[in-house]
């Protein structure tokens, strides 16, 4: 197939369940646009609204307001559906409440571990009643919590943000480690809307304090992990060329482009820009101009890229020689069995894998795919071999496609559409990277200190240093408010948008800022993104 035009990718998974979740807990009414309208979205919006919370319809384009009440006694079972994420993050929310809940899931759910979350949950002080062991249905009366200096065996956001979460409603500080850096999306949405979230000496410490979660709105960015598939998909392509519109670019969730790079595929993000303290880009993704490169992914690298294991494990079919995934052994307990099922699935369209431990083994050929892949109901192994169902020669038949409305409602049809070029067909010469081939290097690599501040009129803004690299470090240290480079972006507080003052401006055309007046010395709000400017948070207290 070729490539061309213009896709967006649907709002990010992971930042949409917090964006509801924190906006039920605050005061007021905040209002979130760029949801994602996957089923794993509507069921946290569900779980929430049987808690006692107002949101409004979640549908394709639409902003969601979320007018905030007390969380109260729900009157039957909470049931999060096939989200792991709603279970576990919901878990910590209860943890702070003087009810019982009992929340439960699909049968994929109720395979998924959760004394990962109930263990230290526990050991703040929460009740909870299990019915099947380690596994969902579970019962949890919260109440009154001590703090929690815990040091998580799992890289996990969910354990994490589970964690900050009951410190949250419980108000109780939590210090949190964990062994490499798993994506920080909890930790920028609190810092942003002003709570005392720090980075400090290599760990996570949250003090909440009596005041309220402000109300805010919030605009989704588009989801990397969604992305990674239209991404792969013109790697693997014959020619042309595909622009992937308003894409996260967390360096916590972008291994996934630090792996192609070095697997042979260049993938250029323009346009860079701030969405509430979120990093977001356009990306050029283009046929690789020569072979894919098998190669080695760490066991530091893998919390970068978690959820693209199957995407890569599938590019790594495509390519000369081994790819090897080191301790990958937590996609055994994701919505299926992904690391056998990677394994066997690319068995069964004639490419040598095999699950061996915790690590994955790939060898790439380059005759054609063909044979039966068993999805599992899991959407991102229906969409990972769908893609490799695009190559030459290939059969791929996929045993369901119904499954990807959880993390990407509209796949297929993207997928065809940016295959047949009917994606727009926009001239991208407009957002091409007109940056120095040094600049550009040093910034997509992950770099950023001696180079940040240095754009070009075209790029809209350059993101910091902190936007653009460090993921995957253990023990990465630095003072939580410090990194607050995107006060300008996305997230505004209701309370100062109702002021008609405090944050003002708005993000301009492909992305750059248009600088209005503000009561802060008459800044415009992307004052924030200059290196060394001081984090604006520090001086807006709650109302
Ligand atoms: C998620 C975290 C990851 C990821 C999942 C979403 C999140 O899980 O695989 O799809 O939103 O926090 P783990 O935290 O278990 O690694």
């Amino acid at each position: 197939m070729k490539v061309r035009g213009a896709v967006r990718p649907p709002g990010d998974k992971s930042i949409s369940h917090r964006a509801l979740m924190l906006a039920a807990l605050a005061r007021g009414t905040s209002e979130l646009s760029g949801l994602l309208t996957g089923d794993d979205v509507k069921s946290t919006a569900r779980v929430l609204r049987q808690l006692g919370a107002d949101i409004s319809t979640i549908r394709d384009g639409g902003t969601v307001t979320v007018h905030a009440s007390r969380i109260t006694h729900p009157a039957s079972r909470l049931n999060c559906g096939n989200s792991g994420t709603t279970a576990r993050l919901v878990l910590g929310i209860l943890a702070g409440q003087r009810f019982a809940a009992t929340l439960t899931g699909d049968a994929s759910l109720r395979r998924r571990p959760m004394r990962r979350i109930t263990e230290p949950l526990r050991a703040m002080g929460a009740h909870i009643e299990e019915e099947q062991g380690d596994a969902l249905p579970l019962t949890i009366r919260g109440g009154r919590l001590h703090a929690l200096t815990y040091t998580s065996p799992v890289a996990s956001a969910q354990v994490k943000s589970a964690l900050l979460f009951a410190g949250l409603t419980g108000n109780v500080a939590v210090t949190i480690r964990e062994p490499y850096r798993s994506r920080d999306h909890t930790e920028r949405l609190l810092m942003h809307l002003g709570l005392n979230l720090r980075y400090e000496n290599g760990a996570i410490s949250f003090r909440p304090s009596a005041v309220n979660v402000p109300s805010f709105h919030f605009s989704v960015p588009g989801d990397a992990s969604s992305a990674a598939f239209l991404i792969a998909a013109a790697v693997l392509a014959e020619g042309g060329e595909l622009l992937v519109e308003n894409v996260g670019v967390n360096p916590t969730r972008t291994g996934v482009l630090v792996v192609l790079e070095r697997m042979g595929a260049h993938v250029e993000r323009v346009n860079l820009r701030d969405a509430g303290g979120e990093p977001v880009a356009d990306l050029i993704a283009r046929p690789a101009p020569a072979a894919l490169r098998g190669t080695e992914i760490t066991a530091a690298e893998v919390p970068t890229l978690v959820d693209e294991v199957p995407i890569l494990a599938v590019l790594a079919s495509r390519a000369v020689g081994e790819t090897s995934f080191r301790e990958v052994g937590e996609l055994r307990v994701k919505e299926s069995n992904r690391l056998e099922l990677i394994a066997a699935n690319l068995r069964a369209v004639g490419v040598e894998s095999e699950a061996r431990g915790n690590d994955l083994f790939v060898r790439g050929t380059t005759e054609p795919p063909r044979g039966r892949i068993e999805t599992a109901r899991d959407h991102r192994l229906a969409m990972a071999f769908a893609v490799l169902g695009t190559t030459p020669g290939a059969d791929v038949r996929l045993s369901e496609r119904s499954s990807v409305s959880i993390s990407y409602p509209r796949f297929f049809s993207d997928l065809r559409r940016i295959g047949e070029g009917g994606g727009g067909g926009r001239d991208l010469a407009r957002h091409r990277d007109r940056r120095p081939r040094r600049l550009r290097q040093e910034l997509d690599r992950g770099g950023g200190g001696a180079a940040a501040g240095v754009g070009t009129p075209r790029l809209g803004r350059v993101v910091s240093g902190d936007h653009a690299g460090g993921a995957g470090q253990p023990g990465r240290t630095g003072d939580g408010r410090g990194r607050e480079k995107g006060e300008g972006g996305g997230v505004e507080r209701a309370a100062d948008r109702r002021a008609g003052g405090g944050l003002t401006g708005t993000p301009g055309s492909r992305g750059r800022c248009v600088p209005t007046r503000s009561r802060r010395r008459g800044r415009g709000r992307c004052d924030p993104l200059r290196p060394g400017h001081p984090a604006g948070l520090r001086s807006r207290r709650h109302p």
